[in-house]
């Protein structure tokens, strides 16, 4: 696929060549890639540090900024530059912006955040996900990745979900208030991160749920078989509860993100 692209390249007009090429050793659907942009060509992250000193000091520490550097032969007179997955890989080759000294940007550099496919590109897994049948919006501009991730900075997951108290979730709490507010019960599970029971980018169950039923609950709570032949969550007999639907449908903890009257989870 990469070869495909970086031919569709050269015949663009734009004379880029790659050598040497260090592929990425993080499987075969991230791919090195620079969105075409015209007729500009590449130009490198030290040029664009000169003009946008704040993105390049954070991007260095970047899980981006910190993968294998390649060779990019520009123009066969002078020597091969060498750039990591570069500003460019992201934002298209440069060098029309760079020489109009950045202005007007919106014609001579692409952004993704408007342009999640040049994401995706790289990320066809997320592109999958982003396919199935509950998703967030994204593809179809309602949300951007960048509502969720930093594309520069050191935590490219400043939604990542992961815990409530370190306000990690603060990207779903703006726009999900109404399961990120404080409860007088919270249900334990929310710090461990919205994804132990949703997958952000998509699913195949609606709401984005990982499980369709009670397995999404007995991850966690484990069922216990007692010799009197009943089922045991917590210190609750739930023999002829499981039956009755999914924990939260059953009318049993329909409040699964936490209740302001009932410590059972119940609104
Ligand atoms: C000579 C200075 C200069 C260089 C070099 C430069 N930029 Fe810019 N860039 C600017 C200026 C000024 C703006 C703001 C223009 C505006 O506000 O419309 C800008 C805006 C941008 C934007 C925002 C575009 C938008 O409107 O969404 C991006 C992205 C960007 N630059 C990326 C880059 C990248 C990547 C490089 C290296 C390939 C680069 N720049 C090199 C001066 C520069
Ligand atoms: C992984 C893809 C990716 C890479 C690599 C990347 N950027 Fe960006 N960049 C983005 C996205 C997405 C936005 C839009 C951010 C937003 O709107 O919140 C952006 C926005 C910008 C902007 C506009 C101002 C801003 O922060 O919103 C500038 C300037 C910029 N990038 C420069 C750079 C430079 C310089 C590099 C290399 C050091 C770089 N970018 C590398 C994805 C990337
Ligand atoms: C040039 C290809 C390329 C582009 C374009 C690209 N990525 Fe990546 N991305 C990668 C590679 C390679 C990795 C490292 C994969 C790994 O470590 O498993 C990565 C990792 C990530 C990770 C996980 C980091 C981690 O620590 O696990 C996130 C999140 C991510 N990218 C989001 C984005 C977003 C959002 C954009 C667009 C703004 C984007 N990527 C554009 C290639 C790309
Ligand atoms: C920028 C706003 C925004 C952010 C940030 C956001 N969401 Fe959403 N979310 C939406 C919108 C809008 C929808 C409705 C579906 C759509 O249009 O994409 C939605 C739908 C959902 C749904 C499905 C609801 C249903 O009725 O099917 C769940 C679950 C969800 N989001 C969880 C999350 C989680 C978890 C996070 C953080 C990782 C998050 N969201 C971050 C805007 C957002
Ligand atoms: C609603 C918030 C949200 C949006 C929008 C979003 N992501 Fe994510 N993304 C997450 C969260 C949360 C994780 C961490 C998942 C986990 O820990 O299981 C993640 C993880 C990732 C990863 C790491 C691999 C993985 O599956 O865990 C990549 C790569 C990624 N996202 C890329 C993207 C791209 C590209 C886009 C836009 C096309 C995007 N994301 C949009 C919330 C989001
Ligand atoms: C213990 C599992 C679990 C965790 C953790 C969790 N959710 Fe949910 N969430 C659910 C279930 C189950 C539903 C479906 C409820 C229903 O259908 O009535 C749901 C539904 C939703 C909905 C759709 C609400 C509606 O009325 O349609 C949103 C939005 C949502 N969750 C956001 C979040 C956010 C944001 C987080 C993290 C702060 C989170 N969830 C953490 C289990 C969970
Ligand atoms: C990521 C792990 C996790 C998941 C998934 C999870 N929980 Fe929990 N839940 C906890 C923890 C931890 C507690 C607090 C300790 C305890 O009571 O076991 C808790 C507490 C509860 C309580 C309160 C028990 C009491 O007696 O106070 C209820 C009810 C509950 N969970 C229901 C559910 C339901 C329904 C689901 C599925 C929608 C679910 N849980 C999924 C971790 C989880």
């Amino acid at each position: 696929m990469l070869d495909v692209k970086l031919i569709g390249i050269i015949a663009g007009g734009l004379s880029v060549l790659a050598l040497g090429f260090v592929s990425c050793a993080t499987g075969p659907d991230l791919q090195t890639y620079f969105p075409p942009n015209g007729e500009a060509r590449l130009v490198g992250n030290d040029t664009c540090e000169d003009c946008h000193l704040q993105q390049s000091e954070w991007f260095d520490q970047s899980p981006h900024g910190t993968m294998h550097p390649l060779q990019v032969q520009n123009d066969p007179d002078t020597d091969p530059i060498d750039l990591e997955v570069s500003c460019e890989s992201c934002h298209g080759p440069g060098s029309l912006h760079a020489m109009a000294s950045g202005v007007p940007s919106k014609n001579t550099i692409r952004n993704p955040a408007d342009q999640p496919e040049i994401c995706l590109n790289c990320h066809l897994d997320i592109q999958n996900q982003m396919n199935m049948p509950h998703h967030h919006r994204v593809v179809e501009g309602r949300l951007g990745c960048v509502d969720c991730h930093d594309p520069h900075g050191k935590d490219i997951f400043r939604a990542n979900g992961t815990s409530l108290s370190l306000g990690r979730d603060q990207s779903c709490a703006q726009c999900h208030q109404e399961q990120t507010q404080n409860f007088v019960f919270e249900h334990e599970a929310l710090r461990e991160g919205c994804v132990s029971c949703h997958s952000p980018h998509g699913s195949i169950h609606p709401k984005l749920l990982t499980e369709r039923d009670a397995n999404l609950c007995l991850k966690c709570h484990a069922q216990m078989q007692l010799d009197d032949g009943d089922l045991r969550i917590g210190a609750v007999s739930h023999r002829f509860y499981l039956s009755q639907g999914t924990c939260w449908s059953a009318g049993c903890h329909t409040a699964v993100h936490g209740s302001n009257v009932n410590a059972r989870l119940l609104y």
